[in-house]
C-alpha cells in the first residue's frame, strides 16, 4: 500500500474534506463542547473555543501529510459542519489503521456516519490498498456498535473493563475489524446497501 492521505471524498449527502483552523467555532458549537458526544471518547468537552482552535490548527497542519486520513464531515445540502472521521495510526507496512468518528447530536440516527464510514472504507480498500481496518467501541455504545456492524467490521474480542470513561465508570471495549477480502465479499453480496445508507 502507498499512502494517499486525506483526499476529498463525496457521498450522496456528505462532503468529506480536510480540517481547517477556520472550522473551530462551528465544530465547537456543533459537538466539540457537548458531554453527550464525548461520553465514550478519550477527550473531554473543550470548554472554550480556543481549545478547539488550537487543536484544529494542528489538524490542518497534519492534513498535508501523506499518512494522515482525517476528514471534516460537511452536509452537502446545507454546508453545515457536522462531524469528524479518521483512520488513525495508518501504517503502510502493516497496511492497517483504526477508525475514529464523532458527530453532532442534531444529526444522529439518520445513517450519516454509516454513509461516511462506508465511503472511507471504499477509499482505504479500493484506492489506498489497506489490508485491514479496525475499530473499537464501548460495549454499551450501541450507536457506534451498529455503525461498525453495518459497515462490515467483525467482532474480534472483548477487552473487559478496559477503559475508564472520563465520567468515572469502567467499560468493556469491543474490538472489531474488517479484512480486505471481507470488504470486497460484502460489497458483492450487499451491493444495494452500498447505495442505500439507511439499510
Ligand atoms: C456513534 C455515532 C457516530 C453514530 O452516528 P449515526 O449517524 O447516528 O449512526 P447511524 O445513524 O449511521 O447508525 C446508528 C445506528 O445505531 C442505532 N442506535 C443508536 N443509538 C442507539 C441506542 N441507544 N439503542 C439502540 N440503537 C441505537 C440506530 O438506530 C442506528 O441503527 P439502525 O441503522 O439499525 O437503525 C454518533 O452517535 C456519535 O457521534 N456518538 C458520539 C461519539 C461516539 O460515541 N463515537 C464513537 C466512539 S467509538
Amino acid at each position: 500500500m502507498e499512502h494517499k492521505g486525506t483526499k476529498i471524498l463525496e457521498t450522496e449527502r456528505l462532503l468529506l474534506r480536510p480540517w481547517r483552523e477556520a472550522d473551530a467555532q462551528e465544530a465547537f458549537d456543533n459537538w466539540m463542547n457537548d458531554p453527550e458526544v464525548t461520553r465514550y471518547l478519550t477527550w473531554a468537552p473543550h470548554g472554550s473555543v480556543n481549545v478547539t482552535r488550537f487543536l484544529l490548527r494542528e489538524w490542518e497542519r497534519q492534513s498535508r501529510e501523506a499518512d494522515c486520513y482525517h476528514w471534516a464531515m460537511v452536509l452537502r445540502k446545507t454546508g453545515e459542519l457536522i462531524g469528524d472521521i479518521s483512520i488513525m495510526h495508518a501504517d503502510a507496512y502493516q497496511e492497517s489503521g483504526t477508525v475514529g468518528y464523532c458527530m453532532g447530536r442534531a444529526w444522529w440516527g439518520r445513517g450519516l456516519m454509516t454513509e461516511a464510514f462506508r465511503e472511507v472504507l471504499r477509499y482505504c480498500f479500493e484506492e489506498v490498498g489497506f489490508e485491514r481496518v479496525t475499530g473499537g467501541h464501548a460495549a454499551e455504545n450501541i450507536g457506534s456498535s451498529r455503525v461498525m456492524e453495518k459497515c462490515g467490521l467483525r467482532r474480534e474480542g472483548l477487552r473487559r473493563a478496559h477503559f475508564r470513561l472520563l465520567t468515572g465508570p469502567r467499560v468493556d471495549i469491543v474490538d472489531r475489524g474488517i479484512l480486505r477480502e471481507e470488504y470486497f465479499a460484502d460489497k458483492a453480496i450487499n451491493r444495494e446497501n452500498y447505495s442505500n445508507p439507511t439499510k
